[in-house]
C-alpha cells in the first residue's frame, strides 16, 4: 500500500524498516475510538464550514460503514499498514473516494493518536473499575462468613496475636478501595481532549476543540497544544495504579500459596482454580495465586519502560511514543485477567477454621493479652512483660502452653494472678476485647463490613 506521506519520498521504504516502523500490530486495538473520534472530528469540520454538510455526512457514513465491517468480521485488519489511523482513513477513502481525503484536515496523526489512547484507556478502566468494586464484594462477603473465626495474626511471620479471619480479609479491601480511588483520580486528570492540537501547534483553520471534547465525553480540552500531543502522563498514573493492584493481589497470593500449603492448611483451594503435578500425584498446586504473584512483576516492568521511555524526550511527539501503547496495554490487560481469576477463586475458597484455631493455640498468641491482665491488676506495662516473659520461658522449657500451668505455679511468677487469669487468656475472649475502632474484636469487624458496604452503595452508579 502506497503510504499516505508518500509525497516527498523518491523510494519506497525498506521492507525492514517498514515492519519496524509499523504499529498497527498492537493498536489495532483502538479501531473503534478511532473511528468515533474521526466521526466527531468530521462533524466539527462541517459546523465550523471548514467542510460541507454533505460531505462530513459522507465521511461519518463511511466511517461507520468501516466500524461495523471490522465488528462483523467483514474487514479484516491489514497487517501491512503502519498503523490503525492510516488504514481506517485509507479503507474510508477507498470507499467514498476523494471526500474521504477531507477528514484530515485540521488534524494531524499525533492529535489523533493521542485522542485514541486517552478514550480506549478511558473504556478499559471504567472494565478494571468494575472488577475492582467485584473484588472488594467477594472478600467483604468471605469476611462476613469468617467474622469470627480465630487464626493466629502474624508479624515477621511469627505467630504474634489472634485475629479473625474476617479482620484479615477486610484489610484487602482496605487495599482495593484506596486502588479505585487511584484508578479515578487518574482518569479525572487525564479527561480532557488533546484532538485539534494538531500536529504540535494548533492550526490555521477555525476548528472547535470544545465542540468534539464535548461530544467525545471530554471534561475540557488540553489547553496546551505541544503539551496535549505529548503528554502520557495519565499512562504513568493509571500504570503506577495498576502496579499497586498487583502489589496488593500480589501479597494476598502469597498468602493464599501460604495458606494452602501442608504446613498451614488454613484453606483449601477449588479443584478448578488448582493444578496437579506430572509426576508427583499428592499434588495440588496453587498456579492461580503463584501466576498472579509473577505477573507482578510483569506490570512494574511495563511501568519502568514507559518512564524510562518517555525521560529524555524534546517537545513535542517523538516516534519513541509508539511505545507506549505496548506496555499500557499489556499492563491493563494482565490486570483484568489477574482479577478476573483471583476473584472466583477467593469466591471458591474453603476456610480450614479447626486448623486455623489449632495454630492460634500453640504460639503463645496470647501472652500480650496475660501481660495486659497483670496491668489491670495494677502492674506497669513493662514489669507485666517481662514476667510473661519469663512464664512463656517456663513453657517453653517445659513443653507446655499458658493455658495449662496451674494457678500455684502462677503465682510463683506473680502473686497478683488468681482464677480470672484463664478467662483473660482465652482466644475467643482475646479477640473479643479488642474494641478498638479498626481493631480485629467482632463488633469491629462487623463495623468494617458495614463501611465497606456503605461504600460500595456509594460507589454504584458513579462509572
Ligand atoms: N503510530 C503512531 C504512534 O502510535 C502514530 C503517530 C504517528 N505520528 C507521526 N507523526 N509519525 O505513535
Amino acid at each position: 500500500m502506497e503510504k499516505m506521506w508518500a509525497g516527498r519520498f523518491e523510494k519506497a521504504l525498506n521492507k525492514e524498516a517498514d515492519d519496524f516502523n509499523s504499529s498497527i500490530h498492537f493498536d489495532c486495538k483502538m479501531y473503534k475510538q478511532d473511528i468515533k473520534g474521526s466521526m466527531e472530528h468530521a462533524a466539527m469540520l462541517a459546523a465550523c464550514n471548514i467542510i460541507t454538510e454533505e460531505e462530513s455526512l459522507q465521511i461519518i457514513d463511511g466511517l461507520q460503514t468501516v466500524l461495523n465491517d471490522i465488528e462483523s468480521g467483514a474487514l479484516p485488519i491489514d497487517e501491512n499498514a503502519e498503523d490503525i489511523h492510516m488504514f481506517v482513513e485509507a479503507v474510508l477513502t477507498s470507499r467514498i473516494g476523494d471526500v474521504g481525503k477531507k477528514l484530515h484536515t485540521a488534524r494531524s496523526r499525533n492529535d489523533q493518536v493521542a485522542l485514541d489512547l486517552r478514550l480506549y484507556l478511558r473504556d478499559e478502566s471504567k472494565e478494571l473499575l468494575k472488577l475492582l468494586y467485584s473484588i472488594i464484594e467477594t472478600v467483604t462477603k468471605k469476611a462476613e462468613e469468617n467474622a469470627d473465626v480465630i487464626m493466629p495474626g502474624y508479624t515477621h511471620l511469627q505467630r504474634a496475636q489472634p485475629i479473625t479471619f474476617g479482620q484479615h480479609l477486610l484489610a484487602y479491601a482496605m487495599m482495593f478501595m484506596r486502588d479505585v480511588g487511584r484508578v479515578k483520580d487518574a482518569l479525572k486528570r487525564m479527561n480532557y481532549s488533546p484532538l485539534g492540537c494538531c500536529a504540535l501547534a494548533g492550526t490555521t483553520y477555525p476548528t472547535d476543540r470544545m465542540m468534539t471534547a464535548k461530544a467525545l465525553g471530554f471534561d475540557g480540552i488540553m489547553l496546551n497544544s505541544l503539551d496535549g500531543v505529548s503528554d502520557r502522563d495519565y499512562c504513568v498514573e493509571l500504570m503506577s495504579a495498576f502496579s499497586l493492584i498487583m502489589m496488593h493481589l500480589s501479597r494476598f497470593s502469597e498468602e493464599v500459596i501460604l495458606w494452602s500449603s501442608w504446613e498451614f492448611k488454613f484453606v483449601e483451594l477449588d479443584d478448578a482454580y488448582t493444578t496437579g503435578s506430572s509426576i508427583m500425584p499428592q499434588k495440588k498446586n496453587p498456579d492461580m495465586a503463584e501466576l498472579v504473584r509473577g505477573k507482578t512483576g510483569r506490570v512494574y516492568g511495563d511501568l519502568m519502560a514507559l518512564l524510562t521511555t518517555l525521560k529524555g524526550l524534546p517537545l513535542a511527539y517523538n516516534k519513541d511514543m509508539q511505545e507506549d501503547k505496548e506496555a499500557v496495554f499489556d499492563s491493563i490487560e494482565t490486570v483484568k485477567k489477574c482479577l478476573s481469576v483471583f476473584i472466583p477463586m477467593i469466591e471458591t475458597m474453603k476456610p480450614i477454621p479447626e486448623n486455623m484455631k489449632k495454630a492460634a493455640q500453640n504460639g503463645f498468641i496470647n501472652a500480650t493479652d496475660l501481660a495486659d491482665y497483670l496491668v489491670g491488676k495494677g502492674l506497669p506495662f513493662r514489669s507485666a512483660y517481662k514476667t510473661v516473659g519469663q512464664i512463656v520461658g517456663y513453657c517453653v522449657q517445659n513443653k507446655t502452653i499458658l493455658e495449662d500451668i496451674p494457678l500455684e505455679k502462677y503465682k510463683e511468677f506473680d502473686e497478683h494472678f488468681s482464677e480470672d487469669l484463664y478467662k483473660a487468656i482465652d482466644l475467643q475472649n482475646c479477640v473479643n476485647l479488642r474494641i478498638s475502632a479498626g481493631g480485629t474484636g467482632i463488633e469491629s469487624v462487623k463495623t468494617q463490613i458495614a463501611q465497606v458496604k456503605e461504600y460500595l452503595e456509594n460507589e454504584k452508579g458513579i462509572y
